[in-house]
């Protein structure tokens, strides 16, 4: 059976690597000769629930026994639980929920687009590293350049690359404690020279998911709000792996402390699979008719369904204080382990968004080292992604909210095995 599922590579558009998986059972994986992983990628970075999380099963098995999908032009009762529990959940001043998005590409694309329709202006701030989405615009959008490079047509639509906020490498050379913030000022000229009439948004991923998992500081945030407020443009924070419990809060936004005019959500929505997405914005923005972005699978009732189940376990008492638990347990170790192995550079992250970087001898970033490390713990039965989709020298720790301190000391203890095995140190 397996070596049949691995001659199909050759008639498969991406072939994957040399092996099956076979089966999930919360946050692990086996693979087809019954090797077990512990995945610290939660697939991609969406099972918040891990895999096959019974609860949520149930809930969608009972929801096919009554309607798996119908259009979206009717209500129906899953679709209606949830806009009403993501209007709970979400910061107060979201009070519309659209969900008739097929996923985060395209909630962020319609995002934007109801900030044009809202402002009837055109231009998108975006920042470097950022990862927007996949389809021709939110590509456009996105930070990572090497995406777009095959298509050598695109234009870039009014798309304003910015510097992140990332404090190690400071785009400014600045230092945090004395830099007043200037990536976040900075970002008053680059209005300027877009034409200061011309911005309609800016998105931005509070923690940078594939670009290195750069948490910014809080008062970064501020600043943002403000520059929306004086420049009336729609502040858009792209939740989509940040969102749904992921940083030990709800919503990134929760933990910054700023609202923002437009939230997307996807990914961790589906808790154990279930392809949902969302896009909460403040009242105003709900002018915008919904046929002007609507795909045929947005609140599949399946889907919806699991999104319900996936939000009332995520929003039980204590679910959100263990993400920061052991999110915190795993920061702490890894800065200790940072102290003996002279290759991890930096340390951070919020809840179970976790990064560290991987150096050279001269603190340069080591591409070759990260993959490295990266595929001795996969043999050691460790799934990590590193950032910018295999070039960047960030390894990440973002597995299922479900995690145990257990198993958080498990990932720990196969990372120093791993580190231990890296020479240079
Ligand atoms: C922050 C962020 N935004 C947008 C997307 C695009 O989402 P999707 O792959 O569901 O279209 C992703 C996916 O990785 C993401 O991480």
């Amino acid at each position: 059976m397996s070596i049949k599922l691995l001659e199909v590579n050759k008639y498969f558009f991406a072939p994957t690597e040399n092996i099956v998986m076979e089966r999930g059972e919360g946050i692990y994986l086996w693979d087809s000769t019954g090797k077990r992983y512990i995945d610290c990628a939660a697939a991609t970075f969406n099972l918040s629930l891990g895999y096959s999380n019974q609860e949520v099963l149930e809930a969608v098995a009972e929801q096919a026994d009554k309607l798996v999908h119908i259009t979206s032009s009717y209500m129906s009762e899953p679709v209606a639980k949830l806009v009403e529990k993501l209007v709970e959940v979400t910061p107060k001043s979201l009070t519309k929920i659209h969900l008739k998005v097929s996923g985060g590409s395209t909630a962020n694309e319609g995002a934007i687009k109801m900030a044009q329709f809202y402002n009837k202006k055109s231009g998108v701030i975006s920042l470097f590293r950022s990862h927007v989405g996949q389809t021709i615009y939110t590509m456009n959008a996105s930070g990572l350049g090497f995406r777009r490079q095959p298509f050598a047509s695109l234009g870039n639509s009014g798309i304003v690359h910015v510097p992140p906020a990332y404090c190690y490498r400071c785009f400014y050379n600045q230092k945090p404690c004395s830099c007043g913030m200037l990536c976040a000022e900075r970002i008053e000229e680059f209005i300027k020279y877009a034409g200061n009439d011309s911005i309609s948004s800016m998105i931005v991923e509070p923690i940078l998911g594939n670009g290195d998992n750069i948490v910014p500081p809080k008062e970064y945030f501020v600043k943002l709000r403000e520059l929306a407020d004086k420049h009336h443009f729609t502040l858009i924070f792209d939740e989509i792996q940040t969102g749904i419990g992921r940083t030990g809060k709800m919503f990134a936004a929760d933990y910054f402390g700023v609202e923002p005019d437009i939230m997307t959500i996807a990914k961790g929505l589906g808790g154990t699979g279930f392809q949902i997405a969302a896009i909460a914005t403040k009242e105003e923005y709900a002018d915008m008719d919904s046929h002007y972005h609507s795909f045929t699978y947005g609140s599949n009732s399946l889907a919806s369904a699991a999104g319900v189940k996936t939000l009332e376990i995520i929003t039980r008492p204590g679910f959100l204080d263990n993400v920061t638990l052991v999110g915190n347990y795993i920061i702490r170790r890894l800065n200790e382990m940072k102290e003996k192995y002279s290759f991890i550079g930096d340390v951070r992250g919020v809840g179970l968004m976790i990064g560290f970087e991987i150096v050279d001898e001269k603190g340069e970033e080591s591409l070759e080292l990260t993959t490295q490390i990266k595929n001795i713990a996969f043999e050691n039965g460790l799934i990590m992604r590193t950032s910018r989709y295999g070039i960047g020298n960030v390894l990440k720790i973002r597995p299922a909210l479900i995690l145990t301190l257990e198993q958080a000391k498990e990932i720990c203890e196969i990372l120093e095995y791993t580190f231990d095995q890296i020479e240079v140190h």
